[in-house]
């Protein structure tokens, strides 16, 4: 088994810098299918979600080639398959071939997502939104089967929570439906702007992205044509790197997070700065320099323009090092607090009750064997076995490594002691 073993107290300096955005390309992939052409995505991060994703395509007769940050997917000669299991299983993002395939082909079978453990993640939002253009959606043998016997109609959706997946996959099956689809009370991540920034220069004809409103126009398949699109920088790498140089950041010392677009995480630097981190934020950057004590803050998570849950994780391993008493609410998963039990094994004093996370700093942090119990739980066990005593072991990294591209290499880069071992 491999696991990430991490020497702490090595201070960090230099920069870091930041890759594309996991939860922007799990759903550019599949909408690159959209259309039957070529489409060229750069700053793609080499993450085992989208060697899936690749591997889903393949099955689909789409050609992709992905090298040096860029993925090159020719779906010239897509063609309609089931996709009840395989790679289809190993993410839960497998739900937005869902969206893409019902827009191209009025119909998709597609096998149930898998995905973190976060509490309950029900798709019963994108059902409904599919449902409502038109599609007849049945469980079949364990996969959904979507139909839409007559073809999608444009529809009025309101979204009763503004769900990230839902908005994706019901834009994605909107692209091709008849007539106008209006999605109200969507999520308005970046993420969401990026998707939507792609298809319209694929030939979507869709406005609102990053409002509350989302407005799709139907077009016609042989109206769309490949492009080649930027992926956005990842906020959610970014902030889980800005908190391991609030700690870790040696005396004198700076750290750079490089390659950001600071507007994509206006609460969670509020949040630092509320804490007392000592940074300067540029145009495209972050530097994080010594601070003399970190102040413990109370976090509630929410939708983007709120704090990102899935910054919850990491930013809790700081309040261990901030004076005072945290309580961190998560409003989004319920059941996001599996790191609590791992940080107090390192000697942290944490606790959870419901969906608050209650944190007493600061804490001298032990090495211990924990576990990456999922992605962002994993990334906050890392970074704690940068400032702990000793050597930490992390086991189940294959989550970490679904959402960190290059995490030993860019940490080593700035002085952390972490590397790989075989157990
Ligand atoms: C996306 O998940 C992200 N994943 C998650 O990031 C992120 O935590 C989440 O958005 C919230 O920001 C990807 O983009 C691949 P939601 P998603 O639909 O789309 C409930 C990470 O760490 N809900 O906005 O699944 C749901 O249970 C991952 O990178 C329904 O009830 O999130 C949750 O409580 C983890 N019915 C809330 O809405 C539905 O049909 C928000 O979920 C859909 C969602």
């Amino acid at each position: 088994m491999r696991v990430f073993k991490v020497e702490g107290k090595y201070p960090l300096n230099g920069t870091i810098e930041v890759s594309g955005a996991k939860n922007s390309v799990v759903a550019l992939i599949p909408a690159a299918i959209l259309a039957g052409d070529v489409v060229i995505l750069e700053n793609v991060p080499e993450l085992s979600d989208v060697y899936a994703l690749n591997t889903i395509l393949k099955e689909l007769n789409v050609q992709t080639t992905f090298e040096n940050n860029t993925l090159t997917i020719d779906a010239t000669n897509v063609n309609y398959t089931p996709l009840i299991e395989g790679a289809v299983q190993e993410l839960r993002a497998s739900y937005y071939l869902m969206g893409a395939m019902l827009a191209r082909y009025n119909e998709a079978i597609i096998g149930m997502p898998g995905g973190c453990y976060l509490g309950p993640r029900p798709i019963d939002l994108h059902l409904k939104g599919f449902q409502a253009l038109g599609a007849e959606v049945k469980i079949e043998h364990g996969a959904y089967r979507l139909h839409a016997q007559d073809g999608l109609k444009g529809a009025k959706i309101n979204l009763d929570i503004p769900s990230v997946g839902a908005t994706i996959n019901i834009m994605l099956a909107a692209v091709h439906a008849e007539g106008t689809t209006v999605i109200e009370n969507v999520a308005k991540e970046p993420e969401i702007v990026d998707i939507a920034t792609m298809l319209n220069n694929m030939g979507a004809r869709i406005t609102g992205a990053g409002t509350d409103t989302i407005r799709v126009k139907g077009v016609s398949v042989d109206s769309m044509h490949g492009c080649r699109h930027q992926v956005i920088p990842d906020r959610i790498e970014a902030g889980t790197y800005m908190v391991a140089a609030a700690i870790g950041v040696g005396e004198g010392m700076e750290v750079k997070v490089d390659n950001i677009i600071p507007e994509h995480m206006e609460a969670f630097l509020a949040k630092m700065h509320d804490a007392g981190v000592n940074m300067e934020v540029g145009m495209d950057s972050v530097t994080i320099r010594p601070t003399q004590a970190l102040k413990a803050v109370n976090v509630k998570t929410g939708v983007f323009p709120g704090f990102a849950t899935d910054l919850q994780q990491p930013f809790t391993l700081l309040l261990t090092q901030a004076t005072g008493a945290s309580v961190i609410t998560d409003t989004i998963y319920s059941a996001r607090f599996k790191h609590v039990d791992e940080l107090q094994r390192m000697g942290a004093s944490i606790r959870n009750e419901a969906s608050t996370g209650i944190v007493v700093g600061p804490s001298e942090l032990e090495g211990a064997k924990v576990t990456a119990t999922d992605l962002r739980a994993g990334a906050a066990m890392v970074l704690a076995g940068l400032i702990a005593s000793g050597i930490t072991e992390i086991h189940e990294i294959e989550h970490v490594e679904r959402g960190y591209e290059r995490i030993i290499q860019k940490l080593t880069n700035v002085g952390a002691k972490i590397w790989f071992e075989e157990i």
